[in-house]
């Protein structure tokens, strides 16, 4: 069984069809990258999975559990399957610790006694250990989306979503960001990520996945995807991010 089953999910806004019957697995420990024109459906189907938004027909399973917007237990479920956006979210007036802190101990995952421990713990992962008690205006973006990336972690997710999370970022700070997302793949993270860095979705990703208006157009290796495109939307689209 794959960690994430997705059959035929169909979601509309209006009268604008987004996803137009998407399916996809996704194995425990893959790192699956999405790739895609502006519009094609990816930010959607990634809020699909996290159950932000609700599919209109097919269905979602992550370990198993069909994803519902209405289900009971969702607050749960989202501390299973993170999720990190462009803008980081950061509570401005809260230190990296209470930022890293505030959910788990809200949800009782961690004791008021052990929350700065954890926070060190997974700082300690992203490289900012020294930053616990610093608020996010006085760190760069790129150490800003670290923390956002320890605050998911902090939650030991099952799975995370990471949706252009470098596209905000002044350039000399995307690499750091990708460093942590690659050696979060190598520790086993099973990840889906929308991106342009394709030199990262070359050298980390298990499986490219196309999306195109609204469907998986193709999927593969990297390695395979790039060299023989099977699509003249896949062939067009690559020669217009080289
Ligand atoms: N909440 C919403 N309400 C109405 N329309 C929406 C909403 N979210 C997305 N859309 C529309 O759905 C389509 C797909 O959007 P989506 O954000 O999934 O694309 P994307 O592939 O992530 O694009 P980009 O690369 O620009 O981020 C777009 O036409 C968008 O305008
Ligand atoms: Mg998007």
């Amino acid at each position: 069984m794959a960690l994430v089953e997705i059959r035929d999910v169909r979601k509309s806004f209006g009268t604008n069809e987004v996803l137009k019957g998407v399916s996809l697995d996704i194995d425990e420990g893959e790192i699956v990258t999405i790739i895609g024109r502006s519009g094609s459906g990816k930010s959607t189907l990634l809020r699909c999975i996290n159950a932000l938004e609700r599919v209109d027909a097919g269905e979602i399973r992550v370990e198993g559990k069909t994803v519902r917007t209405d289900m009971r237990d969702l607050r749960q479920f989202r501390q299973r399957v993170g999720i990190v956006f462009q803008a980081f979210n950061l509570f401005p007036h809260l230190t990296v610790e209470k930022n890293i802190t505030l959910a788990p101990v809200l949800t009782g995952k961690a004791s008021k006694s052990k929350a700065r421990q954890l926070a060190l713990d997974v700082l300690e992962r992203v490289g900012l250990a020294e930053k616990v008690d610093a608020y996010p205006e006085q760190l760069s973006g790129g150490q800003q989306q670290r923390v956002a990336i320890a605050r998911c972690l902090a939650m030991a997710p099952h799975l995370m979503l990471f949706d252009e999370v470098t596209s905000a970022l002044d350039p000399e700070l995307v690499g750091e960001v990708l460093k942590v997302m690659e050696d979060m793949a190598k520790q086993g993270m099973t990840m889906v990520l929308v991106t342009h860095e394709m030199g990262f979705a070359r050298n980390v990703a298990s499986k490219i996945v196309f999306m195109h208006q609204g469907k998986v157009w193709e999927q593969g290796k990297p390695a395979e995807l790039f060299a023989n495109p099977q699509t003249p939307e896949l062939k067009s689209f690559i020669s217009s991010i080289k």
